[in-house]
């Protein structure tokens, strides 16, 4: 969907008194932005309430960020859903997430098909239960022609994994004569990640207090800015967005060189 500035400024109206939604740069919303969705049980224990409910109510959050992405003209999305470490919590946690994943995935078809959001999948699909799986792969194939957000969910995801998954393609193609190892360079590489060919996240936001990467994107992420919040995932909503996409942009990002200003 193209970008409307009256479904922007709809979406956006009523500001609380520290978000300057004037002061943002329409042209210089970032292209690309990756979330640590982090918290959701914590906001759960604080409210008496099992793990469950505080990942519903990540459900709900994610809901807002993708329309307030798709609100500001964010080309990707991607959200960290379950990684590869994930397995070692409880089974009942462990499939409790799988079914939400896969109702979620059902439940949101429409609002996918509303806003031109597009589905990509980051991580091992082999590994997931058939029916996590089966949706996974209708939520790809119903959406593979939008054109808007592209919606990148990385679930079974290991950032290690991936680049030694890479490195694996590559090899083969060595060994089969197809590719020369001279050839391998940061391209190559690129084009072998979950995340071909989106560019890589201009801004990371993880929320709840954490400040590490937790083997998220670890290439992708080189000249990322990062920010992070106190908020937990569940209650993150269009104005923390707003907020972190406003500090992104005081921020210079040089790249390793020097901006023209210095
Ligand atoms: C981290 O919080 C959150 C998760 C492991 C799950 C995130 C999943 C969702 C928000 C559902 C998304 C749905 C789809 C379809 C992509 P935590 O449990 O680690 O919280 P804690 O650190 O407070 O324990």
């Amino acid at each position: 969907m193209a970008f409307s500035q009256e479904a922007y400024k709809a979406y956006f109206a009523d500001a609380p008194d520290d978000v300057d939604v004037d002061g943002i740069d329409l042209k210089r919303v970032p292209r690309h932005i990756a979330v640590i969705m982090d918290g959701n049980g914590r906001w759960a224990q604080r409210r008496n309430l099992d793990r469950g409910y505080g990942h519903a109510a990540g459900v709900s959050a994610l809901k807002e960020v993708i329309t307030a992405c798709v609100r500001l003209g964010v080309g990707a999305l991607t959200v960290y859903a379950f990684s590869t470490e994930n397995w070692n919590r409880p089974k009942e946690e462990v499939d409790l997430l799988m079914s939400l994943f896969a109702s979620t995935l059902i439940d949101e078809l429409p609002l996918m098909h509303r806003e031109d959001v597009r589905l990509k999948y980051l991580g091992d699909m082999d590994e997931l239960p058939d029916d996590t799986r089966a949706t996974f792969e209708r939520g790809l194939s119903e959406t593979a022609d939008h054109a808007g957000l592209t919606l990148a969910v990385a679930v079974n995801y290991g950032s290690r994994a991936e680049i030694a998954r890479a490195a694996r393609i590559l090899a083969r193609r060595c060994t089969s004569g197809e590719m020369d190892p001279g050839q391998i360079d940061e391209q190559a590489i690129e084009r072998e990640l979950y995340t071909f060919p989106l560019p890589d996240p201009d801004l990371l936001i993880r929320t709840s207090g954490e400040q590490r990467l937790s083997n998220f994107l670890l290439w992708q992420l080189s000249y990322t800015e990062m920010v992070f919040t106190d908020v937990l995932w569940p209650d993150f909503d269009r104005w923390d967005l707003m907020r972190a996409i406003l500090t992104y942009q005081r921020r210079h990002r040089r790249f390793g060189g020097v901006s023209d200003d210095e």
